[in-house]
């Protein structure tokens, strides 16, 4: 993609209209095979842009209509089993939920985890959501910005702050963009255009390698991390996708600068299955079958980086399917509880779906805290109420530094 994207800027630059610039086109060889050669600069322009919302479209389709969750791989939480108490000595109307992330204030802990943006369909699960995210001030991302910044006229699809005004919002790139000639001024741009509290970075290269033309050069990536954390004026998070990021690349990613991780683990909507169902080479088909259950279960993640970050901010998630399994994840370690697919589904019902499912997955965290004895999520997390399963049923409490 990187040719298409250089000649893309290049026609953006020239102040001449598209069809003057076509002595600045490349040699049609130049170009990826599968573009039609007979466009000109306009449609050539027009069909590329084309292609991020088509993509973005695409993902919505397959993500309602199809199974893509993980085939075999589970995010590990159904490894682990709270205590039981029978006398929690509480009143379940003082349970307290609310608790803080990178500065701002949050009723509950619960993240609605980046996902759209850039067509109709998209603005509209975009605004419902972060209506819900205001009215009950939860946290929430939008998906790529990456069409915004290549077409201007999709941005108000991103744009929910103007129904939103106090929410913990992030913005979001694929870090790999910072390979393909995005730098700190597109990062600027899509943070600004949501009046954001953080941009998040996902980390994709599975994806990226399963989607037809993706971008897959990584290399050298961590050090433009690095110069982007020092330099852009709101907090960088680190996210995967649903494959999970490991100790070993936490630790680097910290030192990089980034303000918190969203370990994005596998068990829960799988990337390589969606690309596979995506595309239309038979080729690319199969590598995202084959990778279908590839990569780090959720709890594994955050048990592995708590181990070696007790202090980073950390973001659960890639598989939580309820109240249950965000308790879990929070007595394991983690801040906050994000959830894609559950409020995908519930946006594209209606906005009563998503108070409905708001409504749910909070009570389901109260009453975990209530029947394990515990008032606040602090005191969740040190109670060590959680036991993980083991293989002959005995119980143990999950030990950090494995
Ligand atoms: C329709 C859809 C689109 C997504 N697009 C993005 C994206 O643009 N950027 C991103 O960081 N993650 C994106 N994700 C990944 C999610 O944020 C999340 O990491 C992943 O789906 C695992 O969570 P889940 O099991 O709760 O769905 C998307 C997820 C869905 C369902």
């Amino acid at each position: 993609m990187e040719i298409e994207v250089f000649f893309l800027r290049l026609l953006s630059s020239l102040a001449l209209p598209y069809c003057l610039a076509s002595s600045a086109l490349p040699p049609s060889s130049f170009l990826s095979s599968s573009l039609p050669l007979s466009l000109s600069p306009y449609q050539l322009r027009y069909e590329l842009i084309g292609r991020n919302s088509e993509r973005k479209a695409d993902h919505l389709r397959i993500c309602l209509d199809e199974d893509v969750q993980f085939d075999q791989t589970t995010s590990g939480l159904e490894r682990y089993r709270f205590t039981h108490c029978c006398l929690p000595e509480l009143d379940l109307n003082d349970i307290d939920l609310t608790t803080s992330f990178l500065g701002k204030r949050l009723s509950a802990p619960l993240l609605i985890s980046s996902m759209t943006g850039g067509t109709e369909q998209a603005k509209t699960i975009n605004f419902r959501l972060a209506a819900a995210a205001q009215q009950y001030q939860l946290a929430m991302g939008v998906g790529s910005q990456r069409v915004a910044v290549e077409k201007p006229e999709v941005a108000s699809t991103f744009a929910v702050r103007s129904v939103a005004p106090d929410i913990l919002l992030f913005a979001n790139l694929g870090a790999v963009q910072l390979n393909y000639r995005y730098g700190l001024d597109e990062c600027c741009k899509v943070v600004d255009l949501l009046e954001a509290d953080g941009l998040i970075l996902h980390l994709n290269p599975l994806q990226e390698c399963v989607q037809t033309r993706g971008d897959t050069n990584f290399r050298g990536l961590l050090e433009k991390i690095t110069t982007l954390c020092e330099k852009l004026p709101v907090p960088v998070i680190a996210k995967e996708v649903g494959n999970g990021i490991s100790a070993a690349i936490a630790e680097k990613l910290i030192a990089a600068g980034v303000a918190a991780i969203d370990v994005a683990g596998a068990g829960g909507t799988s990337w390589a299955r969606v690309e596979s169902e995506r595309a239309n080479d038979p080729r690319q088909r199969r590598l995202g079958a084959t990778f279908t259950d590839w990569g780090l279960p959720t709890a594994e993640c955050i048990t592995a980086i708590r181990a070696v970050a007790p202090d980073i901010p950390l973001i659960a998630s890639g598989g939580l399917r309820n109240g249950l399994d965000a308790a879990k994840a929070i007595a394991l370690g983690a801040d906050l509880a994000g959830m894609a697919m559950p409020f995908l589904q519930a946006a594209h019902e209606s906005e009563t779906a998503i108070h409905a499912l708001v409504e749910i997955l909070i009570a389901e965290i109260t009453t975990t805290l209530f029947c394990t004895g515990n008032a606040t999520l602090t005191d969740l997390r040190q109670s060590r109420a959680l036991q993980l399963i083991r293989q002959n049923f005995g119980l143990s409490t999950p030990d950090f530094s494995e």
